[in-house]
């Protein structure tokens, strides 16, 4: 089983998305999937240019040359592509957007009926990857997530795929906290993301058991909040 993660946080290693993702790749490595981290502040894409040029002149082809044939080659080739962002403006970060844009080669441009007979457009490839979504974000509280969850529930329809983990994170600041109070909080927060990867791959999805911890805050929202609020004091 083939596993790719496509990380569009701007931070790249350096961020907490990083973070999560390399745990939940370290699971799903551990119980035999082979599996590749790409970082896409690393490599060169340019925003879609609306051409369509994909879908009529060169069928299945962006006419921009950039990294972007060889991580389209391989998004359709994984059995499971981890989708992993910050929360940027209670959406996905901008970089992960204009990658996502950029796959529209990936499916033809001819209208057909889903099962509940709203439009898509029809398949290129026989099949799609599954997809995992990876993410957390500033804020405490995992609601700020709800417009994450849809709109990737909307993007596998799209894709005529599923969505068949997702791991969220509020608190995502605290992932690189080096307070020796904290830590022990933190490893056993990437303890249970490591089971998920685990469990994505011998059971194609993150058990109810497993889901529950990793919904849980990794320390209590009060001190979070009082403790980024201490944070933002800038010194000058
Ligand atoms: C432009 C921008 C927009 C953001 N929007 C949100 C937001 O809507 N909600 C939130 O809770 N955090 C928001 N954040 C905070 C990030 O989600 C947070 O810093 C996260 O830990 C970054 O992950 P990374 O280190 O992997 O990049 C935003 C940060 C930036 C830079």
């Amino acid at each position: 089983m083939k596993i790719t993660a496509f990380n569009g946080s701007p931070r790249g290693k350096a961020g907490n998305t990083h973070i999560i993702v390399e745990e939940f790749l370290k699971g799903a490595e551990e119980a035999g999937a082979e599996t590749e981290n790409i970082l896409l502040n690393k490599k060169k894409i340019r925003e879609c240019i609306g051409c369509f040029d994909c879908w009529t002149k060169t069928p299945g082809e962006c006419i921009i040359k950039d990294d972007m044939d060889e991580l389209m080659e391989k998004f359709v080739s994984s059995d499971i592509v981890v989708m992993a962002s910050p929360l940027y403006t209670d959406n996905v970060s901008g970089l992960m957007k204009i990658f996502m844009d950029r796959m529209i080669p990936i499916i033809e441009p001819y209208f057909v009926r889903d099962e509940n007979g709203e439009t898509r457009h029809k398949k290129r490839y026989e099949k799609y990857p599954k997809i995992a979504v990876i993410s957390n974000c500033g804020f405490p509280e995992q609601s700020h997530f709800q417009v994450l969850k849809l709109f990737f529930r909307r993007v596998a329809r799209n894709l005529h795929t599923e969505v068949i983990g997702e791991i969220y994170r509020g608190e995502g600041e605290i992932l690189k906290n080096e307070n020796p109070l904290i830590k022990p909080f933190i490893k056993k927060y990437l303890y249970f993301v490591k089971k998920a990867g685990e469990e994505i791959v011998k059971n194609g999805k993150i058990s109810e058991e497993i889901q529950k911890k990793l919904e849980r805050p990794i320390i209590p929202y009060r001190l979070y909040f009082s403790g980024a609020n201490k944070s933002w004091k800038i010194e000058n």
